[in-house]
């Protein structure tokens, strides 16, 4: 592994969704086991890391960010010498390891909300009321719940997921203790969930000033181990309010949400890429390039459709698809999103181009979402479905008979045993976008080419060119050698919905 000091600002980070990924004792839940025999294929793929989403004892009412204890793991999914040994596994493949950690809320499985159930005084860990106020939850429905004795706590997120009290001290501390509990045992950062929402104030709770100063508690942690990282998770349409958890002495860097969302449409693409580098650039922090995770539509099947735009709540859920165009546009975002300064995240089974499934039987659905909006809105079941390893029909190679969500019918070309052996494949793609990516690519700036409006075309500081065609039309491509592309080319012409690198001639 090299020891830069500044690995985090260029590198590949593969989001492993534990429950999904493999399983490997066979009880249909994809866990720890599982993962360190996966190790190989990880390294195999070029990353740099992995994100874990949340490991820890959990009863799984939001897929595990409902924590009931911050210092060990779930034991569907393991120990925690099991998880110091994977820790270890990893390091020795070259691959750094990074896991979620929850400060907003825990869960009422806690044993700190058990004993404010029992214990007034404890509940000054949460918030607790006499009254609710009129918020809602982030999930549907109110945002309080009362308890026996007629008090009412705050959850923005699912009833099973108390907010914590950041006006206590005593909450401070224990997440500081959370963070050298991990980073004692080799963890090399955290992915913070809902961090600009962690204070609460009469009017509301999204990024209050307060919150700063934790984070800068928080980097002065990490710095004192080194090397470590702090990745937000900030939902935030003001760039000027985002830009404020990049400053130096706070977060390392955060999702860019604006890319994941944005349509796939050149101008659109293209502003968003402009606003990305101008809000990070000035203040030096490397840039991030999503195009999915455990909570948003897979690209292959967004790109299919006629409106390509992320949106929360499930509006587009089910509507037409073209898988075809979707994976032809899918291929061509990966390309583009691996040649931006910065970061790159790859959500588990993007890689394999897998479509989101929308056809879960309704009695399947996991996802509290679900549940809380009466099934008006779907959830996020659909881009958690087990991935899809070997074989020609379910459970295709995941471990176990009947995995925790069903996976559909016709995967069979989509197993990375099956993608392994074919050139064109999505994961061959992949595999080889990655690896050019580590010398070529990552942190850094980027300059436009001149081209057409219908053409996203820069130039990167090594010298590689990156040419994406969101026309209708073929282009010409600008003279050097390809290195790679999305899709076939036409001659010396980029196709429409295809991006190609080049080297830039001498
Ligand atoms: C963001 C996570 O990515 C999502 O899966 C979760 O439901 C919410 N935060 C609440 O923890």
């Amino acid at each position: 592994m090299s020891m830069s000091r500044t690995w985090w600002r260029g590198a590949a980070i593969y989001q492993v969704y534990l429950r999904s990924f493999a399983d490997g004792n066979g009880d249909g839940c994809g866990d720890l086991a599982g993962l360190r025999s996966r190790l190989g294929y990880l390294k195999e793929l070029g990353i740099d890391a992995v994100w874990l989403n949340p490991w820890y004892p959990s009863p799984m009412a939001d897929g595990g960010y409902d924590v009931a204890d911050y210092r060990d793991i779930e034991p569907v999914f393991g120990t925690l010498p099991e998880a110091e040994k994977f820790i270890a596994e990893a390091h020795d493949h070259g691959i750094r390891v990074i896991i979620d950690v929850v400060p907003n809320h825990s869960s009422t499985a806690s044993a700190w909300f058990e004993e404010a159930l029992v214990d007034r005084k404890a509940r000054e860990r949460f918030w607790f009321r006499d009254e609710p106020n009129d918020w809602s939850s982030i999930f549907g429905g109110p945002a309080w719940t009362q308890v026996p004795d007629g008090q009412w706590y705050l959850h923005l997120f699912a009833p099973e997921q108390p907010d914590l009290n950041w006006d206590n001290p005593e909450v401070h501390q224990e997440f500081e203790d959370v963070l050298r509990f991990w980073f004692d045992r080799g963890v090399d950062g955290f992915r913070i969930d809902s961090a600009a929402l962690l204070f609460k104030s009469a009017t509301g709770y999204e990024d209050l000033d307060d919150v700063h100063d934790v984070y800068r508690r928080w980097r002065e942690i990490a710095d004192e181990y080194g090397e470590r990282i702090l990745i937000g998770e900030v939902w935030l349409p003001d760039q000027e309010r985002f830009a404020r958890y990049l400053r130096p002495d706070e977060l390392h860097t955060a999702f860019n949400f604006d890319f994941l969302s944005c349509p796939w449409r050149p101008a659109e693409l293209r502003r968003v890429i402009d606003l990305t580098l101008s809000t990070h650039l000035p203040i030096g922090a490397p840039p991030t390039w999503v195009l999915s995770n455990h909570d948003v539509t897979r690209p292959v099947t967004r790109y299919g459709r006629a409106d390509t735009a992320f949106e929360h709540g499930g509006r587009l859920h089910g509507s037409p698809s073209d898988l075809e165009l979707g994976r032809r546009r899918a291929r061509a975002a990966a390309l583009l999103a691996m040649a931006l300064p910065g970061c790159v995240y790859v959500y588990q089974g993007e890689e394999l181009g897998l479509p989101e499934v929308e056809d879960l039987p309704d009695d399947a659905r996991q996802d509290p979402m679900y549940a809380r909006s009466d099934g008006a809105n779907p959830g996020r079941d659909g881009c958690r479905v087990p991935l899809p390893w070997t074989g020609g029909e379910p459970p295709y190679g995941f471990g176990g008979p009947r995995p925790w969500l069903p996976q559909p019918e016709g995967w069979h070309g989509l197993t990375a045993q099956a993608q392994l052996a074919d050139p064109g494949s999505m994961l061959n793609l992949y595999r080889s976008a990655l690896r050019l990516r580590r010398d070529l690519l990552g942190d850094g700036t980027l300059s436009w080419l001149p081209s057409g409006d219908d053409v996203l075309a820069f130039g990167r500081d090594s010298g590689l060119i990156c040419v994406s065609n969101l026309g209708a039309v073929p282009v010409p491509l600008p003279p050097g050698e390809v290195l790679l592309a999305s899709g076939p080319l036409e001659g010396a012409a980029l196709p429409p919905d295809t991006t190609a690198w080049l080297a830039s001639p001498e």
